[in-house]
């Protein structure tokens, strides 16, 4: 099926993104468990999963049912307490902590669900510190910071602070600082749950975009009609996998941009 209401778009970077053949992320039997004892929560697992380069899986599951968690482990954000995760075939719990410092600032890009945009920094400048914490120069890292934010239609708010724009304005910040750079995988928790439909889709159809030029992506959503632009559908309650199917109609995005009114980047 194709959406024509959906723009395509082009996903700047300051380099390509460094592809590798196979799993991007790979989860053997991971799992989370909080507290110890008769407090123990078993938040997550134990869950076994790969996502392939290209690949876009979307998590869906009910409040509590562990998403969040899944998605922290993929980052990098969180240990597992059992099981080994990932990330282009490095075991996270094998690498230093310069190591995974630089793996979460160059090969993955988070939008978390709570946004974690710095207050103190302009929209430009949130944008643009992963790739200024990354090593490049201060203008380029303005200049693709400036083109992520045009992407997700911002380009007129860069200077603005996070408490100075909406809640929508301010998920497509955090949107546009997850994209920017080489990352090879986006991990998305409820990327639109602050934007309206249109801006919504905007936002999937750049995942979809980047995913088909070769990057990878978890998207957590509670919305079915989001995870149809996924490849794989997975199923998560009280900590569990319980369906991981391909999603029933991939959506593609449209080739001209209706918003530019011309043929897209
Ligand atoms: N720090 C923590 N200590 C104890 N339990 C926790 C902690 N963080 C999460 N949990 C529990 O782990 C389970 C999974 O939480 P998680 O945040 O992954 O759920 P979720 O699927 O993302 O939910 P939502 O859709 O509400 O965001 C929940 O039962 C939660 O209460
Ligand atoms: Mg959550």
């Amino acid at each position: 099926m194709r959406d024509e209401s959906v723009p395509r778009v082009t996903v700047p970077t300051a380099t390509a993104p460094t592809v590798t053949a196979g799993a991007i992320l790979r989860f053997e039997a991971a799992q989370r468990v909080y507290g110890s004892g008769e407090h123990a929560v078993t938040a997550l697992g134990p869950v076994s999963l790969t996502v392939g380069a290209g690949e876009l899986l979307a998590i869906m599951g009910p409040s509590g049912s562990g998403k969040s968690t899944l998605l922290g482990l993929a980052g990098a954000l969180d240990q597992p307490t059992a099981g080994r995760v990932l990330v282009q075939g490095r075991d996270l719990a094998a690498l230093s902590g310069h190591a995974l410092a630089a793996l979460r600032r160059r090969a993955v890009g988070y939008v978390f669900q709570d946004l974690n945009l710095l207050p103190g920094l302009t929209a430009l400048e949130n944008v643009a510190l992963p790739l200024e914490l990354d090593g490049v120069a201060l203008p380029e890292a303005r200049e693709v910071a400036r083109a992520a934010l045009e992407q997700v239609k911002l380009g007129g708010l860069a200077a603005r602070f996070p408490d100075d724009l909406s809640g929508g304005e301010q998920q497509r910040v955090a949107i546009a600082r997850a994209f920017v750079g080489p990352r090879v995988l986006l991990l998305a928790d409820e990327p639109t749950g602050a934007l309206d439909s249109v801006t919504g889709e905007l936002v999937l159809g750049q995942l979809r975009a980047a995913c088909d030029a070769g990057r990878s992506a978890v998207l957590v959503t509670h919305d079915a009609a989001h995870a149809a632009w996924a490849d794989r559908v997975l199923f998560l309650r009280d900590g569990r996998l319980v369906a991981d199917r391909p999603a029933a109609v991939r959506r593609v995005p449209a080739p001209v941009d209706p918003l530019r009114g011309g043929a897209a980047s």
